[in-house]
């Protein structure tokens, strides 16, 4: 049916030809009609593999009906068109920016033998601060405030939009045994005012391996993988004490990028914007026995480090962008340079 039903398909020259087209293949007699009525007599497992087949047919000979009906209104029309007027061209979209920096970053882990998790933008306290070693009244909280949902959770927990992608940590940890390297990409919220380095919305890359004897030496052959691998193999890093509530002993880590005559232009201007030619990337550290213990490991038995970097900043940072805003305002002469 399908064969001939083509064939004579192309033999369609005028309008009359079609409607009768229609009739033969598409009609209420036609014999596909009745082939689609007769269906339901076919025992279950040959009507299974009949009736996806019929469809399929009638929506082609639909779609071929239609197609033919168009070329003959254009036909029609054809006197009104000026064909030698340039035609548009069509503007083929793209990723953003923070997207195709996302993908770059987990293929990278993925080469280094990470599994990519995803959490949820809404949290509870629990995982957002409490399991982190950020209780209550915890200092460090202050450094994110948060948007609060008014709702709790069925637990009773109160709920937030996560302020760090470390939500991530004992949330996997508590449904799964090490040892184990994940990453977790995703948006964070803060109530923050906004300017050129700080939105409400922005993305991290959480990081967190745990095994029996992970340590120090694993996170920074880790970290300077994945800068040399981000930013090209001359980048250099520096590991500097810090504080997290989360990790002990903690550290961030400064880059510096290679601003040698082959261009990183860009990147040399906002270098000495700072003042500086070391960039601040990412808070990193050793995982906190009290994390171990919210997501009921022994400590005694795992160690594991972690890191969270902002995606926003890396991605400014690769292309030399000025202003984290720029990256939400739906400027199209800002989102097609990338
Ligand atoms: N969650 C931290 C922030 O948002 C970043 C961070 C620091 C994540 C140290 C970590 C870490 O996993 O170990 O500022």
């Amino acid at each position: 049916m399908r064969r001939e039903a083509f064939e004579s398909s192309e033999l369609i020259k005028t309008e009359a030809d079609l409607e009768s087209f229609r009739l033969k293949y598409l009609g209420r007699k036609s014999a596909l009609n009745q082939l689609l009525r007769s269906l339901k007599d076919l025992p279950e497992a040959e009507r299974k593999q009949a009736a996806p087949a019929a469809q399929k047919l009638k929506k082609e000979l639909e779609e071929t009906v239609s197609f033919k009906k168009k070329e003959f209104l254009t036909e029609i029309n054809e006197s009104a068109v000026d064909i030698t007027r340039p035609g548009l061209k069509p503007r083929p979209g793209h990723l953003h920016p923070l997207t195709q920096v996302e993908d770059e970053i987990k293929k990278i882990f993925s080469s280094l033998n990470f599994g990519i998790v995803e959490g949820s933008e809404i949290e509870t306290e629990r995982y957002n601060f409490d399991a982190l070693n950020m209780p209550a009244n915890h200092p460090a909280r202050e450094m994110q405030d948060t948007f609060w949902l008014k709702e709790r959770s069925k637990s009773g927990d109160e709920r937030l939009l996560r302020t760090q992608t470390s939500a991530v940590q004992v949330r996997y940890m508590e449904s799964h045994e090490p040892p184990f390297q994940i990453i977790a990409p995703g948006k964070v919220f803060r109530y923050e005012a906004t300017d050129a380095s700080h939105e409400t919305n922005f993305y991290q890359v959480e990081g967190l391996m745990v095994g029996r004897n992970v340590n120090l030496a694993n996170l920074k052959f880790i970290v300077s993988e994945f800068f040399k691998k981000l930013f090209g193999p001359d980048t250099e890093f520096r590991f500097r004490p810090s504080y997290f509530p989360f990790t002990e002993p903690s550290l961030e880590v400064d880059i510096r990028l290679k601003t040698d005559k082959k261009g990183n232009a860009n990147l040399k201007t906002l270098a000495q914007s700072r003042r500086s030619e070391w960039l601040e990337v990412m808070g990193a550290g050793m995982v906190h026995p009290r994390v171990f213990e919210a997501a009921h490991y022994n400590p005694r038995d795992w160690q594991g480090f972690a890191f969270g970097v902002s995606l926003d900043r890396l991605t400014m940072i690769k292309y030399g962008i000025p202003d984290i805003r720029l990256f939400h305002s739906g400027d199209l002469r800002f989102i097609n340079q990338f």
